[in-house]
């Protein structure tokens, strides 16, 4: 393991860093949620909202996160002790801690637990549905080498029916996780995500131009594209931004771990902005990918499991299905995989820096812990299927709360702490490391952005879907 001299791990190289915050930032959330959440809002206008919330609120709350991180050269929870004083530290990162009222040390306290708790419940159904992409990947392979014949409604219908089969998968998937996570920074994430992420980057380039050659890729582009703002309802706002929170993995303290491993020459800024764009890309080829599928599918209403309705019932039945059914979720699972290794670590390392757990420790704890969690959502369709709000099974109130409400809270929290509360002479020199004069005036947009116009836009958006819900 590379370490640093204050003995912290920092990543092997500098593309390191770049391979796990893509690999963690790029997930089921991108593939899986974003054509749904999309196609709900009506399609190129909520494109336009969630890219705009991208760069105008995600950006400047990602390089907030980073800094964080590689300022207190820890993750979110020493990072936040250290804030309100109950950790030494050389260089104080708040003008003095007696500056903080007792109120303000304990909602920052409070907040760093709900980020974790946040974590852990997100990794719990994250590992669900990664569970079910493999019960897809295996059921499609061995169609495709003939060991059985694929049939996608009856492989959905046995996953549906079965808990336990949802429970085993699970647990598998947390245990491969558990296992890359327990090996240190440079042997476990970054060599394992570094294999993925080129793999993954090559399927896609060949899903995209097999998608774009499905009969309905021209309508599924102009779905896509063309914005109709009618199609928007007041709760939009609220979803683009909770959308970008999750695919852009910010609000978990995993860009805080992310960015307590970086070298003291990184250079934030451009680090994020590196990270949001080819994140955002990647959405889009996703969504080129996944609608013209779904719109060759006769269910034209999607959401959490219809993804899985709709997609493998066509790969079944359109030619070369079969192999373009093993890269999707060979693909599909890459990116699961890469995203719940972003969000153990985040846990691990908390737990390592705070209470000294070692690493391969902490990830069989939260790992057993997850799948405890786990059995939650993997029993929604079957054992708990009563629990529903009107149309919404637990897995989708689980999502909605967790996505639409929670994470934008905490994200907005954090954001507060970094942009009142941390040094701002510390952090505008994180700005100023290049040689152009225009560094200075990034910082002061920086700080502008995040506390006159991303708040208020948080607010405001959230405000709006709280009066949706009670009108
Ligand atoms: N960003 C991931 C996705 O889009 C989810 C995630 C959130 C991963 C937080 C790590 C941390 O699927």
């Amino acid at each position: 393991m590379s370490s640093s001299s204050n003995k912290s791990p920092v990543w092997g190289t500098r593309l390191g860093f770049y391979l796990a915050a893509v690999g963690s930032a790029f997930g089921l959330g991108n593939l899986w949620r974003f054509p749904y959440v999309a196609a709900e809002n009506g399609g190129g206008a909520f494109v336009l909202l969630y890219l705009a919330s991208a760069f105008l609120i995600g950006l400047p709350f990602l390089i907030g996160e980073l800094l964080l991180g590689k300022l207190s050269r820890s993750s979110l929870f020493p990072a936040t002790l250290k804030m309100i004083g109950e950790r030494h530290i050389v260089r104080s990162l708040t003008k003095s801690s007696d500056s903080l009222s007792r109120v303000e040390k304990s909602s920052y306290k409070s907040l760093a637990w709900a980020s974790m708790i946040l974590n852990l419940l997100v990794l719990s159904y994250y590992a669900v549905i990664s569970g079910w992409v493999l019960h897809f990947l295996i059921r499609i392979f061995l169609g495709f080498v003939g060991i059985s014949v694929f049939n996608g409604p009856e492989s959905l219908s046995v996953l549906m029916n079965n808990g336990w089969l949802q429970i085993l998968l699970t647990g598998l998937h947390l245990i491969v996780i558990g296992v890359i996570v327990g090996k240190d920074l440079e042997h476990g994430l970054e060599r394992w995500v570094g294999y993925a992420m080129p793999v993954f980057a090559l399927l896609l380039g060949l899903m995209v131009y097999k998608s774009l050659s499905l009969d309905s890729a021209a309508e599924a582009l102009r779905f896509l594209i063309y914005p109709d703002f009618s199609k928007l309802s007041i709760s939009s706002p609220a979803q683009a931004i909770g959308h970008v929170f999750f695919t852009l993995s910010i609000g978990f303290g995993t860009m805080v771990t992310f960015g307590s491993y970086l070298r003291d020459e990184s250079y934030l800024p451009l680090a994020g902005l590196r990270v949001a764009t080819l994140d955002s890309v990647i959405s889009v080829l996703a969504g080129i990918v996944i609608f013209p599928l779904i719109l060759m599918g006769d269910q034209k209403v999607i959401g959490p499991d219809l993804f899985f309705k709709t997609v493998p019932e066509l790969f079944g039945s359109m030619s070369g299905g079969l192999l373009f059914g093993v890269g999707f979720f060979l693909c599909l699972y890459l990116a699961s995989l890469g995203a719940s290794i972003g969000l153990l670590e985040t846990l691990v390392a908390n737990l390592r820096e705070t209470r000294r757990v070692p690493r391969r420790i902490s990830a069989i704890g939260v790992t057993s812990f997850c799948l405890l969690v786990a059995l939650l959502p993997a029993l929604s369709s079957n054992l708990l299927s009563f629990v529903r709000i009107g149309k919404v099974g637990l897995l989708g109130l689980w999502d909605m709360i967790l996505i639409n409400w929670a994470l934008p809270l905490v994200a907005l929290f954090i954001s507060q702490m970094v942009c009142w509360k941390l040094r701002q002479e510390l952090v505008s020199k994180e700005f100023e490391q290049t040689e152009s004069g225009s560094s200075a005036l990034l910082y002061s947009h920086w700080l502008f952005v995040m506390r006159f116009v991303a708040t208020p836009l948080i607010v405001i958006a959230l405000a709006l879907q709280a009066w949706a819900l009670f009108s």
